[in-house]
């Protein structure tokens, strides 16, 4: 694989839309900064990235991507900090898992330098777009799609990554309430679910939406054979923590490998938490929950950072959550959010300055 970029290209825009944002009042990935990186597969390679002012794509209506679904997607953020510099979180790590999911898709995997350099240039050209403003940060969707035509069941011969931003607030506003999903499932063994494939949250959709119509956030997913176990929480990895002691389920082929996920468990166990990661079953939660051992649970992922669950819901019982004056999810944002933003030492080496 090619490991160098040619110099990257950057057209710039000719206006720019910043001064019709409200920076004091950014909702989540519904504005986007003025350029836009793109890589084209063409001919068996990737070519070099380019930056170009962001603008509708042109794709064929034979185009892979409308019929068979082969797309993929990352989520990242990059953060200022008060002196005006740029940091990311854990990059390689998404570099790593875009090709993880581009190879379970049967997609073309890209070199870490068109990643990595890509980002930074588009980073670069788009700075003043990257909120200063508490809790804000600008969210990064690098994607990939399948360009190539056909109605042939193959893989395309032809990709684009593609790299948007949109500076962002939170992504909950307000207590998240959630409901224990029975019937449907996100994913199965041996299917896609560890890769962040844009299927799998498409699939998501409508189970979610009949909780939202039950007046639920967000669906818990359990396993697919028995919903005996939990396994996410939407599109987070879930903690419980039951007494003093945080559990998170193993990673597998249904539980995405979360960046978050492994950090908050370095970070719990740097703090002295008892931490295990193992399976764990619907019905010690809601014992949990009745006997009063059940502490906290929330979601954790880059879009929400960490989102404490007020209320989950299991066979047309509402199950409320304590509220803590000193919780582990509030300790564990401000450490993780404290290296994101520069605030505090980075013993970990997380931090990567754009
Ligand atoms: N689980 C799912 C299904 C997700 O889509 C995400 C979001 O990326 C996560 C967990 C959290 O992963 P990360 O912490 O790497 O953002
Ligand atoms: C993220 O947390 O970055 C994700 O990709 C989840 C997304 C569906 C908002």
């Amino acid at each position: 694989m090619e490991t160098t970029t040619k110099a990257i290209k950057v057209e710039k825009s000719k206006t720019s839309k910043i001064h019709d944002v409200d920076f004091d009042n950014l909702s989540f990935g519904s504005i986007y900064t003025d350029h836009m990186l793109v890589c084209n597969f063409v001919n068996g390679s990737w070519q070099t990235p380019e930056v170009i002012p962001y603008q509708p794509l042109t794709l064929e209506p034979s185009a892979k991507i409308f019929h068979y679904g082969q797309s993929i997607f990352e989520g990242m953020k990059a953060y200022k900090d008060e002196a005006g510099d740029t940091w990311l979180f854990r990059p390689l790590e998404n570099h790593k898992r875009l090709n993880k999911s581009a190879k379970r898709l049967a997609i073309p995997e890209l070199p870490e330098s068109y990643f990595i350099d890509g980002l930074i240039t588009l980073l670069q050209t788009d700075s003043d777009w990257i909120p200063q403003t508490p809790g804000s940060s600008l969210y990064i969707r690098p994607f990939m799609l399948a360009s190539g035509t056909g109605f042939h069941a193959s893989p395309a011969d032809e990709y684009k990554f593609i790299i948007a931003c949109a500076p962002s607030g939170s992504y909950f506003s307000g207590k998240v309430k959630v409901l224990i999903e029975e019937k449907y499932s996100r994913s199965a063994n041996g299917g896609v679910g560890f890769a962040k494939a844009g299927g799998n949250y498409a699939g998501q959709f409508y189970p979610t939406q009949l909780a939202i119509e039950k007046g639920y956030n967000q669906v818990i997913w359990t396993d697919d054979n028995n919903h005996e176990f939990i396994e996410e929480a939407g599109a987070m990895n879930i903690f419980i923590r039951i007494n003093n002691t945080l559990i998170t389920g193993p990673t597998s082929d249904r539980i995405l490998d979360g960046i978050t996920r492994k950090s908050i468990l370095d970070i719990a166990k740097d703090e002295g938490i008892t931490t295990e990661v193992r399976k764990i079953k619907v019905n010690e939660v809601v014992d949990a929950a009745k006997d009063g051992t059940l502490k906290e649970m929330f979601g954790a992922g880059t879009a929400a950072v960490i989102s404490p669950i007020s209320t989950f819901g299991h066979k047309e019982t509402d199950y409320d959550l304590p509220e803590l004056s000193e919780s582990y999810a509030a300790l564990l944002k401000k450490r993780i959010t404290d290296i994101q933003y520069n605030r505090a030492e980075d013993k970990f080496g997380w931090r990567f300055k754009v």
